[in-house]
């Protein structure tokens, strides 16, 4: 496997497609053992959104980055104009292609073999889709804006975002690669012992539809660096020239203003929506919780905190160093102490956590991850844009 970080921990290479091409895979296949199933959670994250199915039904829709395309089977079926799938993974699209052939995706749909950073068209789209790979591009906003270039005024843009509290539970389970990865292991056995330790927390997920040994290599084993975050925050400021933010999933934003009082509010779009996404930031921690509205200066601390310890994790997994671990539990611990009243079951969460590493550094194996298991972030959140009339 290649390195993708340079010895400051930045990245060297390309995100994605260095990691995938050199272990040929697409590890984001989904359980498609339920196909209406696998239409109505795509459905439903659309109306989240406010994506409605007429919004893509006879529209130009692109979409960057659409992996194995199983995703793309829900919004082909929406019947756009046009579809243009636009990828640089041989292994995915292979897997589009495949699908093509085997009429799972219609032949109307265009492949397009291209590296987004390098990809130049005149071509102006309804919809731009851009699900799973924004994040951890080495330069997030220029991709962004790029998105937003192509998309036609009035048309849509849709994004993923990652923050580091979002992140969190995944950061504490990345550094326990360390007690599974051997000399005399391959990857395949390493990432089929992760797939079966991780078990029980996958199962705890409901809606889980990615395939255990796909979320292992994606989440696990991925040589992520330290540009891996990108949040709702950052995502609407550098859009806000030229996009306002018209949908998210989770739909946390509510707005009670009077409907006719909204051009005179005072209060633009951006704001209004940032002002909540601030409030809200904590929750995205656990996603287990409603919404708990927290004072911001604590969700920029808790993120901050938690930006630092995906620093710390990339050292401790860099450097190879169990002994590391101390530091890091220490510093994970400090953060369950800074969550407030409402947060007990991510609380209890981090206890077990702490105690089980501690021990596991220590050389015992006997205690258990326990209520850690269940604790999962809103690993990545939905923005819709809406692109301005000129
Ligand atoms: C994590 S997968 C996400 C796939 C799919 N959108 C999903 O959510 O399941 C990222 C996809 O983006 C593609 N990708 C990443 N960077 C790219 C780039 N610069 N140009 C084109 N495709 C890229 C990868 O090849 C891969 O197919």
């Amino acid at each position: 496997m290649t390195s993708q970080t340079g010895s400051g921990g930045e990245r060297v290479g390309k995100a994605y497609l260095d990691f995938y091409g050199a272990l040929d895979i697409i590890p984001v296949r989904q359980d498609l053992s339920d196909l209406p199933r696998h239409f109505q959670r795509r459905a439903a994250l659309y109306a989240q959104l406010g994506l409605l199915p007429n919004a893509v039904r006879g529209c130009r829709v692109l979409e960057v980055g659409p992996g194995t395309g199983d995703n793309a089977m829900h919004t082909a079926s929406l019947l756009p104009e046009q579809y243009v799938l636009l990828d640089a993974n041989p292994a995915s699209l292979a897997a589009l292609r495949g699908k093509i052939g085997d009429g799972l995706l219609s032949a109307s749909v265009k492949v397009v073999e291209a590296d987004f950073l390098t990809y130049r068209t005149d071509e102006r789209f309804d919809v731009v889709l851009c699900e799973g790979l924004l994040p951890a591009q080495n330069a997030p906003i220029p991709f962004l804006d790029k998105l937003l270039d192509m998309t036609a005024p009035g048309g849509v843009t849709v994004i993923t975002t990652v923050s580091f509290t979002s992140l969190f539970a995944e950061t504490c389970r990345r550094v326990l690669r360390l007690f599974f990865e051997m000399p005399d292991r391959s990857v395949a056995e390493t990432v089929k012992e992760l797939a079966s330790f991780f078990g029980p927390d996958l199962r705890s997920l409901p809606g889980m539809s990615r395939l255990h040994e796909d979320w292992v290599l994606d989440q696990i084993i991925h040589p992520y660096t330290e540009v891996v975050a990108f949040p709702l925050r950052d995502a609407i400021l550098a859009a806000a020239p030229k996009a306002e933010p018209a949908g998210t999933s989770p739909r946390f934003l509510t707005d009670w203003r009077w409907y006719k009082s909204v051009p005179d509010s005072g209060i633009a779009q951006t704001d209004f929506v940032l002002e909540q996404v601030d409030r809200f930031s904590l929750t995205m921690l656990d996603y287990r919780m409603s919404p708990i509205a927290t004072d911001p200066a604590l969700g920029q601390a808790v993120e901050e905190r938690c930006r630092a310890l995906w620093l710390r994790h990339l050292d401790v997994l860099n450097g190879r160093d169990p002994a590391a671990l101390e530091d890091f539990a220490t510093a994970v611990s400090e953060i369950g102490a800074m969550l407030p009243v409402g947060f007990e079951e991510a609380r209890l969460s981090v206890t077990d956590y702490v105690a089980a590493l501690r021990s596991w550094v220590a050389g015992h194996r006997a205690v258990e991850f326990g209520r850690f298991r269940p604790l999962f972030g809103r690993g990545q959140q939905y923005l819709m844009l809406l692109r301005h009339m000129v």
